[in-house]
């Protein structure tokens, strides 16, 4: 019988019903104590890269620990705030950022990290004389797909780092007091040198500029999704990091705070989605066993053919079948065992309708990037410690799906 915590996961279906998220506060408790153990440096700063879970009350804990804040848009600055982080241990590294977006964030007291030299001069006309913190592309990329590398010349992040002087000249034509550097490679990276690699790429083009407060050197910490994966060896990086530490705190006289923006790392291990067989169809060529959730609410497989362990709730006596686990939702690619390409089975016990399955590792980037596709209410989400579960999200209603839509129209002729 699979538990969350001490809790069955039976029981969670039972009381708050499926599909469900259920996280482990202390399995993100831990991961952040862990990461934080790794390293050192005296002045650490872990913004948590909130975009991989935004849930208030999942903010708040990792808050308690200590964490600082990567918002990505006001959405997710007015989240952090409301979820009580001071203004000052957010930064604000929004893609393509618009004036609205960075003079929200400046009126509540955020730090804009500026990614382009236009963005840079506009934020100098919007408020002159402000601290900011400037993006680089260091041209070094890495992550799981395609789609989450950042860096290099593909990438649509950042300033190109060759383009060191005109950031300096704008800075003083601006008059903006540059106070860090960020640089953030890509997602999902468990090759310790390869992010020990970019950390000397900044600390090598951050010679060029004066005293910084911090140096950011973004997220990208992967953890394994399947059983046959390494975890990503944190002493080694925290060790490779430190003796660039020493040399550029030696060559320069600084001693800059350093920063890392872990999303994935912190959350994706504490959640899982729970959800119910619905059907079970033996096809010419594949079982299908499709569940009551789909790609609206862990989009990861069909969009990046990522792979997440399933179990069985209580598995079922019997031989392994090649099993397709699939979505309810109107598309083909709604398949929770697939690659790249389409179906990739996977060997699971005997299943039947009614039974629970658990898709693994989905804290990160699973309810964040959910969706109210084929207009099916998004789910709940729980969080349990020791024996308690606490309801952190209640489950949409069907009534939600019209709260933004007027009953009655008035036009307007513009
Ligand atoms: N900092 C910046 C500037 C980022 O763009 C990101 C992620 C992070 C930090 C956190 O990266 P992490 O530590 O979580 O790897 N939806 C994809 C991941 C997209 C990541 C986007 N940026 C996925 O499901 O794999």
């Amino acid at each position: 019988m699979l538990h969350f915590d001490q809790l069955p996961a039976a029981a969670l279906a039972q009381r708050f019903g499926t599909p469900l998220y259920v996280y482990e506060e202390q399995t993100i408790r831990q991961a952040y104590r862990r990461l934080r153990a790794a390293f050192a440096f005296t002045d650490l700063r872990l913004h948590y890269a909130m975009k991989a879970n935004a849930n208030p009350w999942i903010l708040r804990l990792l808050l308690e620990e200590g964490a600082h804040i990567d918002a990505v848009s006001a959405g997710e600055v007015h989240l952090a705030l409301a979820a009580g982080c001071p203004a000052h241990r957010i930064l604000y590294t929004q893609s393509a950022a618009s004036d609205a977006d960075m003079a929200f964030a400046l009126q509540r007291g955020v730090l804009v990290n500026a990614e382009s030299l236009s963005q840079l001069a506009r934020l100098g006309s919007l408020a002159p004389g402000s601290r900011v913190c400037v993006r680089l592309n260091i041209y070094l990329g890495g992550g799981h797909h395609s789609h989450v590398i950042t860096g290099g010349p593909d990438s649509k992040f950042g300033i190109d780092w060759e383009q060191w002087p005109q950031v300096q000249e704008l800075l003083t034509a601006k008059g903006l007091r540059l106070v860090g550097l960020h640089c953030h490679i890509g997602s999902g990276i468990r090759d310790a040198s390869l992010l020990a690699h970019a950390v000397s790429h900044l600390f090598h083009t951050a010679r060029n500029f004066g005293p910084l407060e911090f140096l950011d050197f973004g997220g990208g910490l992967g953890v394994p999704y399947r059983d046959e994966e390494g975890p990503l060896d944190l002493a080694h990086f925290a060790s490779l990091m430190e003796e660039k530490y020493r040399a550029f705190c030696q060559d320069t006289g600084t001693s800059p705070a350093i920063a890392l923006e872990p999303g994935r790392f912190l959350v994706a291990t504490a959640g899982n989605l729970l959800c119910r067989v619905t059907s079970v169809k033996q096809e010419r060529k594949h079982l299908f066993v499709g569940t009551d959730t789909g790609f609206n609410h862990l989009v990861r497989p069909a969009f990046y053919g990522s792979f997440h362990r399933i179990d069985a709730v209580t598995p079922r006596p019997g031989e392994l079948r090649p099993t397709v686990v699939t979505g309810n939702l109107c598309e083909g690619g709604d398949l929770f065992t697939r690659d790249e390409h389409g179906p990739l089975p996977r060997l699971l016990p005997p299943l039947q309708e009614g039974d629970l399955l658990v898709l693994r590792e989905a804290g990160a980037y699973g309810f964040a990037m959910s969706s109210r596709y084929n207009s099916v209410p998004l789910p709940a989400e729980v969080l349990v410690d020791g024996n308690q579960a606490k309801l952190i999200r209640r489950r949409e209603t069907l009534e939600d799906l019209l709260t933004t839509v007027p009953t009655a129209l008035a036009p307007e002729t513009l």
